[in-house]
């Protein structure tokens, strides 16, 4: 059967325009930042022979609670702003093997490379988040500017540093009612950065890497890409108001009754 040109199916255009979007944020310098997207069936079907497997390529930990999931995946040590200009070397579609062991590569890596080293937080977050939600299909790492300047000024106890995000802008208990997880400083690129933030993406959308960037999850690109965008524009807000009094924040009773008009669900015992 004739396919056509997967570069041209509606998930990678809109996967393609967010990665040069968040580049041009300026959160992603040089191979920052990883994506990971659950493909159906249906995007595919038109564009990939799912039974030609270019290659195997080991995970390295066994991710069989997502044997046959097909993802599009950025590749390691690639550069979100040459993604738009060549797709099929920065990225590739990986279905995960029957026994969880391998990412079986079915486009992209032209230039034998791979995926992201994220790999393991990527999946182990989708493993989780899927169990809370069976639409989930989306894992952004990202480096927001002002995000990671807050986490170095800021205590890192993740009740404390979602109420102060809450209090800056009305908005922010409205995008994310449940607050942000957040990590200390970890290495990165292994299982222990993976299992950490995956525990943390149990009961949190997003997770905050001190010193890093941030993991965000959701059902679809663009409600990933508002988590985060949300998120960084209070830290945004919060970079803004250094060095000055805040007086007027958002009080505990006011987050009340945001939460009671837009019908959201607070983490429980975070408000006064
Ligand atoms: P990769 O190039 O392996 O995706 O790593 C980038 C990154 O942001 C590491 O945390
Ligand atoms: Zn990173």
């Amino acid at each position: 059967m004739k396919m056509n040109d997967i570069k041209t199916a509606p998930f990678m255009t809109k996967a393609i325009m967010l990665i040069s979007n968040m580049y041009r944020l300026g959160w992603d310098e040089r191979n920052g930042g990883n994506l990971s997207y659950i493909l159906y069936d249906q995007d595919i079907n038109e564009f990939l022979d799912t039974t030609q497997v270019i290659r195997k390529i080991p995970i390295n930990f066994n991710a069989r609670e997502l044997r046959n999931k097909i993802f599009l995946v950025t590749g390691t040590g690639k550069y979100f702003k040459n993604v738009e200009y060549n797709p099929e070397e920065n990225l590739g579609v990986i279905q995960i093997s029957e026994d969880g062991e391998y990412a079986n590569l079915l486009w992209g890596f032209l230039d034998g490379g791979t995926f992201t080293s994220e790999l393991p937080s990527h999946l182990m977050s989708h493993i989780e988040r899927l169990k809370e939600d069976n639409h989930h299909r989306v894992v952004i790492h990202t480096h927001p500017t002002n995000l990671i300047a807050m986490t170095l000024i800021h205590e890192l106890d993740e009740k404390s540093f979602t109420k102060t995000l809450w209090k800056l802008a009305t908005e922010c208990i409205v995008v994310f009612p449940e607050g942000v997880g957040v990590l200390p400083w970890m290495l990165c690129g292994n299982t222990d950065i993976g299992r950490a933030t995956a525990d943390k993406i149990k009961g949190f959308r997003a997770c905050v890497w001190a010193a890093h960037g941030i993991f965000g999850t959701g059902t679809s690109l663009d409600e990933t890409f508002g988590l985060i965008e949300t998120i960084e524009k209070a830290a945004e807000i919060y970079m803004l108001c250094q060095g000055q009094q805040i007086i007027n924040s958002i009080t505990d009773d006011q987050l009340k009754a945001i939460a009671l008009a837009f019908k959201v669900k607070v983490k429980a015992g975070w408000l006064l």
